[in-house]
């Protein structure tokens, strides 16, 4: 298979290349990433489609900026949305699958009954971030319906373009700075001044290893199987502060944790308070769970903040 990957080199598309070398059912790994590859630019997807024949998309560009997309609507509209559906529109048009990459977001987080949202939970997001990436989901599925239904049943090779959505939440990994990053220089910050480090205590999420939903992500194209939603995280949850606390017991800092709510920080973007996925059935099976994943990657965190 040709696989494409888009956002190619942010911290989802690193690992995910990373995944895809030496895999036998890899003929070529085609990194997508700015300026080629624009969300800006209406004719960008299509015209990368046209000029690589990928068999296969995994689209992890998106603008995620959250408090960006929530200062700028419009535009998280027109990158995580419209581009998402012209991207599909493009793929499904030649005959490539897509595996779009979703968000927790979509969900509003005022779940009560402690359980994860699943795949047939009602998505309304709170959020400028999360409507961008629900539109951009909802686009993806109509482009593939609408082509499936101008086709009439199946493409030249008789077999039907599959559309995949996989959801997933609080990304760590190496790459750009992630959570795990800024709390431990806050924390070193705390430390040397003396001071409690104060943390969200009212937000949770499950903290997911890029690594694993990579090779997670890589387990549905080789099976085939990847058609529909997926929720995707490490197992377990947490809430921000727990998760620092976590961080900073393994880089063995003398700094106390103070939870706080998080109104304490207003912010442009509201994120879902209970914003826990259940994680669904996957061909390779469940990821492990996030402190496990953690401790595989805190002595390259802990090596990059000393550097
Ligand atoms: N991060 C999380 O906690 C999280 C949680 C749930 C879901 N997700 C989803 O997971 C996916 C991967 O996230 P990530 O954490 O790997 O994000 P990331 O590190 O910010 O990478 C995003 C990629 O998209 C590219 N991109 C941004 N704006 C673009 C534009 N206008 N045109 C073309 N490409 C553009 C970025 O390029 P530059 O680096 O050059 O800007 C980067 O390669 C996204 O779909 C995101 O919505 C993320």
């Amino acid at each position: 298979m040709r696989i494409a990957v888009t956002g190619a080199g942010g911290r989802l598309g690193t690992s995910l290349r990373s995944e895809l070398v030496g895999r036998p059912f890899v003929d070529a790994i085609l990194a997508w990433d700015i300026p080629e590859h624009d969300l800006d630019d209406p004719a960008s997807a299509e015209r990368l489609v046209r000029r690589d024949r990928p068999d296969m998309v995994v689209h992890a560009a998106a603008w995620t900026d959250v408090d960006g997309c929530a200062r700028d609507p419009e535009l998280a509209m027109r990158r995580n949305g419209v581009a998402t559906g012209e991207l599909a529109a493009a793929c499904a048009l030649t005959g490539a699958g897509l595996i779009v990459i979703s968000t927790n977001e979509v969900f509003d987080g005022t779940r009560k009954d402690g359980a994860g949202y699943g795949p047939d939970d009602e998505p309304h997001p709170i959020n400028p971030y999360g409507a961008s990436k629900l539109a951009g989901e909802q686009a993806a599925r109509r482009a593939f319906a609408e082509a499936a239904a101008a086709r009439g049943a199946t493409d030249s090779r008789g077999v039907e373009p599959q559309l995949g959505i996989v959801r997933t939440a609080w990304l760590f990994g190496p790459g750009a700075p992630d959570f795990p990053t800024k709390i431990l220089a806050a924390a070193r910050r705390a430390a040397q001044a003396g001071e409690p480090l104060k943390v969200v205590g009212d937000e949770w999420g499950t903290p997911t290893y890029t690594v694993d939903l990579a090779r997670a992500v890589v387990g549905l194209l080789e099976s085939g199987r990847f058609a529909g939603t997926h929720h995707v995280v490490n197992g377990m949850f947490a809430t921000r502060s727990q998760w620092a606390m976590y961080i900073i017991g393994r880089a063995q800092l003398d700094v106390e944790v103070e939870e706080v709510p998080s109104t304490t920080w207003p912010r442009p973007s509201t994120p879902p308070r209970w914003g826990v996925l259940e994680p669904t059935a996957l061909p390779t099976g469940p990821l492990r769970v996030w402190t496990d994943a953690m401790a595989e990657y805190a002595p390259m965190l802990l090596a990059r903040s000393e550097a």
